[in-house]
C-alpha cells in the first residue's frame, strides 16, 4: 500500500498541458536557432560516474560540495545525477574518440539537471538548461559565435531587457597568478572573515569572489586581477569585446565575474535579467580549454554555455510574453447513439490521417455533455453521427464559433473538413 498524501519532492515540480506547450515552444525556436549555426543535438545519461564531475567541475565549488545528488548504486559504484551538461558531453566526446579526429564539433542538448540547493524562485533541485558546446577551435571568434547563439535563442523567444556580463580569466598561468593576486589583497583583511570565506580563501580564492557575505563584496569590489593577466591573454579578450561590439551585441564587463565552476579558461560570461531577483542570472558559459585534456582527452579547445529553462519562464511571465497554449484539437466526433461510437473511431482515425488534430466521444452520454466537454477542449468543429447521418448518407459539422451547421457527403467530407480547418 502506498502512504495518502504523495507529493513530488520540493524543488521538483510536474509540468502540465497548460504549461507544456509553452515548454515545447521554448525547446523547439532553441533548437531551431541552434541548427541554424551548425550545432546538433547530444543526449547523454542523467546519471553518471561521481568521478564525471567531481574532478571536472572543481572540487571546492558549492555545485561538488553541497549540490550532488550522489549515492551508491546497487553495484556499489558511486553515481551522480548530473548537476549539469558540460562535463558529462566532455566525457561521451572522449569516450566517441572525437577528441583525436580534430576540426570543429558543435553539440547542444537541453534536458533535466540535478542541484540539492535550498529550493526558491528560480532555484530548483531539478531545473532544465539548453545548452551548447563547441570543440575544436581556439579562435577568439568562436567565443563571439558562441555568445551569437545565445543572443538569437533568447531574442527567438522575445525575451527582452537581459544583460550580458563578460569577463576574462585568461590561460591556467594567469589563473594562479589571480589566486595569488586576491590571496595578497585579502590577507590583511582575514580577521574579517567568516571561517568558511577563510576556507575558500585558502583553497580557491576565486571563489571567495562569489561570496554573498557583504564586507566580501565590498573588499572584493576592489579587486581587479586583469592587471596580473598576460597581455596575450588581455589582447585576445579585447578582441572577443571588439567583435562583440562589431556584431551588435551589447555586453558589460565585470571584472568580478568568475562564475561558480572551476574548468574556465579565457572569456567567461552571464546573462542576467532584473525580473530574475536574488537568482538574477538566466544563462552563463565560457571557455574551458583544459577540460578535454583533464578529462583524459586529446588536449580540445572550447567553449559553450547553458541557459535555465525555468528562469527564461519568470522573466517571460514578468514581460507577459509567455507563448500562449495553441494547441487544441480541431474537431470533436460526437456521437447520439452508443451504437455509432465505433464508426466515429473510424472517422475520428480518417481525420488523423490527413494531420488533423481530432478527439472522439468514447462514452454512453447526451449529446449536450459531448458538446460541453468540446467546447471546453476548445474544438472549432463538432462532427455529429447518428441514426438520421446514416439514413440521409451524409455527416453534420457544426461550426462551435460562428454556430453554423451543415450536412457533408459522404463523399466528400473528409476533403471539405481538411479545407475548413485550414481557413
Ligand atoms: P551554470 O551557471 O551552473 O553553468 O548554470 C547555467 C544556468 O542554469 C544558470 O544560469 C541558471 O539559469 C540555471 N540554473 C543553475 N542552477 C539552477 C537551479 N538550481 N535552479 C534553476 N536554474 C538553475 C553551467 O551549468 C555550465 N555547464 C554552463 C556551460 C556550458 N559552460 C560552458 N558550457
Amino acid at each position: 500500500m502506498c502512504p495518502p498524501n504523495l507529493k513530488a519532492l520540493g524543488g521538483t515540480s510536474d509540468i502540465f498541458p497548460s504549461d507544456s506547450d509553452a515548454w515545447q515552444q521554448l525547446e523547439s525556436l532553441a533548437r531551431h536557432t541552434a541548427h541554424l549555426y551548425g550545432f546538433r543535438e547530444i543526449r547523454t545519461p542523467l546519471i553518471e560516474e561521481a568521478a564525471v564531475f567531481t574532478g571536472a567541475l572543481g572540487s571546492t565549488t558549492e555545485v561538488v560540495t553541497k549540490q550532488m545528488y550522489q549515492f551508491e548504486d546497487r553495484g556499489g559504484r558511486r553515481v551522480v545525477l548530473r548537476p549539469e551538461g558540460t562535463a558529462s558531453i566532455v566525457r561521451a566526446f572522449i569516450e566517441k574518440g572525437l577528441d583525436k579526429t580534430g576540426g570543429l564539433v558543435r553539440l547542444y542538448y537541453m534536458g533535466p539537471m540535478f542541484r540539492a540547493e535550498r529550493p526558491q524562485a528560480g532555484r530548483r533541485r531539478q531545473f532544465h538548461q539548453f545548452g551548447a558546446e563547441m570543440f575544436g577551435s581556439a579562435s577568439p571568434y568562436s567565443d563571439v559565435e558562441t555568445i551569437a547563439v545565445l543572443k538569437r535563442i533568447l531574442d527567438s523567444w522575445g525575451l527582452t531587457g537581459w544583460k550580458l556580463k563578460i569577463n576574462s580569466l585568461g590561460t591556467p598561468e594567469d589563473r594562479s597568478r589571480i589566486l595569488d593576486f586576491i590571496r595578497q589583497k585579502l590577507e590583511p583583511h582575514k580577521d574579517k572573515f567568516s571561517p568558511e570565506e577563510l576556507e575558500r580563501l585558502e583553497k580557491n580564492p576565486l571563489r571567495i569572489l562569489d561570496s554573498k557575505e557583504p564586507v566580501c563584496q565590498v573588499l572584493c569590489g576592489a579587486i581587479d586581477f586583469s592587471e596580473v593577466i598576460a597581455d596575450e591573454s588581455l589582447d585576445r579578450f579585447d578582441q572577443v569585446l571588439r567583435t562583440l561590439g562589431h556584431m551588435d551585441i551589447p555586453f558589460e564587463r565585470d571584472p568580478l565575474l568568475v562564475r561558480g565552476l572551476d574548468y574556465y579558461t579565457h572569456t567567461v560570461f552571464e546573462v542576467v535579467h532584473p525580473a530574475l531577483g536574488a537568482q538574477d542570472a538566466l544563462g552563463g558559459g565560457g571557455r574551458y580549454d583544459g577540460l578535454v585534456q583533464g578529462m583524459g582527452g586529446v588536449s580540445t579547445t572550447a567553449v559553450g554555455f547553458a541557459i535555465g529553462l525555468e528562469r527564461v519562464l519568470i522573466a517571460l511571465e514578468a514581460l507577459k510574453a509567455v507563448p500562449a497554449t495553441t494547441k487544441q484539437p480541431a474537431v470533436y466526433v460526437a456521437t447520439t447513439d452508443p451504437a455509432e461510437i465505433p464508426e466515429g473511431l473510424l472517422q475520428a482515425e480518417q481525420l488523423r490521417e490527413r494531420s488533423i488534430e481530432a478527439v472522439v466521444n468514447l462514452e454512453d452520454r447526451p449529446l449536450k455533455r459531448q458538446f460541453d466537454q468540446a467546447n471546453k477542449l476548445g474544438c472549432r468543429f463538432v462532427i455529429v453521427r447518428g441514426a438520421a447521418e446514416r439514413e440521409k448518407k451524409v455527416v453534420t459539422v457544426k461550426d462551435m464559433n460562428s454556430r453554423e451547421q451543415r450536412e457533408l457527403t459522404q463523399a466528400d467530407w473528409l476533403a471539405t473538413m481538411a479545407d475548413l480547418v485550414k481557413e
